[in-house]
């Protein structure tokens, strides 16, 4: 009876180890948080089945004989057992912990060479930042095998950043920084999952993590800033038909208006500068042949920071060159 229960007890712990429960480890921290996963799951497979077993055993052992209507013999305890069962477990979760305080200081070191992507979690979505490129996207991408600090924060509630293949996972929490430190071993597509419950959108809170070559990434990185430049140009030619085109001719826009200066003249070989001092402050200089506070003064104020800098770069970019 020992015989099979060892048996089937050990047909059940190669099933147990040899199904993949867990997805792939993509990153190298992934291997040492697995290894610490694996050691914790083979101590309670060990534990459970001597304790199963034990139990069985005496269940089938000690049970009472049909008619036996007797009181059990009375026990006062054992204390060599006591101390056994109190010590076994005690140097396990000490060992445990031991070991898995290691392996999160090895995971959570930041190496002295590594590339920094800002994280902002907010209903429902993340955006990252790529500060050396001020670039800002909803894909995550990351060049395979650099090490990358990932600073987290967000704006509303509580989020939390995790891709499964990693392993890596933090609270992204509002007014802090928390930080993810992640080497990807494995070019391709992941999932960035949100695992903190933070409102009605929380499922679908996912983005794209993509693994590059280090020219892959490259390319990626200058894509979306030419996608960035063309959308606030876009922006900027909105902006200046709604605002300005009333009264202002501009070839690329398409305006003719006559009521101030033809931007493709006074403009052309100007810069930002003037650009820009000659939509906030109108009067500060004025074209010849027209007269001060007409146009109005307040455009300071009902653009937005990002609308005016949207508008600057959009008539240094066409101005004169219609
Ligand atoms: Cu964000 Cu759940």
């Amino acid at each position: 009876m020992v015989l099979v229960g060892v048996a089937v007890g050990g047909a059940l712990a190669l099933v147990a180890v040899l199904i993949p429960w867990l997805p792939s480890a993509d990153s190298s921290e992934a291997h040492k948080v697995d290894d610490v996963y694996w050691f914790v799951t083979i101590i309670c497979m060990a534990i459970f089945a001597l304790v199963a077993g034990v139990s069985v055993y005496a269940i089938w052992k000690f049970r009472a004989a049909p008619d036996d209507e007797e009181d059990g013999s009375p026990i006062h305890g054992h204390t060599g057992l006591e101390v056994v069962w109190t010590a076994v477990p005690a140097a396990l979760v000490t060992a445990i912990s031991i070991y898995s305080g290691v392996v999160l200081v090895q995971v959570e070191r930041i190496p002295a060479e590594h590339r920094v992507i800002e994280v902002t979690a907010q209903q429902f979505a993340w955006s990252f930042t790529y500060p050396e490129a001020k670039v800002t996207s909803g894909q995550l991408a990351l060049p395979i095998n650099q090490p990358v600090e990932l600073k987290l924060t967000a704006k509303d509630v509580i989020h939390s950043f995790w891709v499964p293949e990693w392993r890596m996972k933090k609270d992204a929490v509002p007014g802090i920084e928390t930080d993810v430190i992640v080497t990807p071993t494995k070019l391709g597509t992941f999932t960035v999952i949100c695992t903190e419950l933070c409102g009605l959108g929380h499922a679908a809170m996912r983005a794209q993590a993509l693994v590059l070559t280090q020219a892959g990434f490259e390319r990626w990185l200058n894509k979306e800033k030419e996608a960035a430049a063309a959308a606030g140009s876009a922006q900027g030619k909105t902006l200046f038909t709604q605002q300005c085109g009333t009264c202002h001719t501009l070839a690329d826009a398409g305006t003719t208006a006559e009521v101030g200066p033809d931007l493709d003249k006074v403009l052309a070989g100007k810069n930002a500068d003037f650009i820009r001092k000659s939509i906030v402050d109108p009067n500060a200089e004025i074209a010849p042949g027209f007269q001060p506070s007409v146009m109005p003064g307040n455009f300071g104020e009902s653009l937005s920071q990002q609308q005016l800098d949207s508008l600057v770069e959009y008539l240094l970019d066409t101005a004169g060159k219609g």
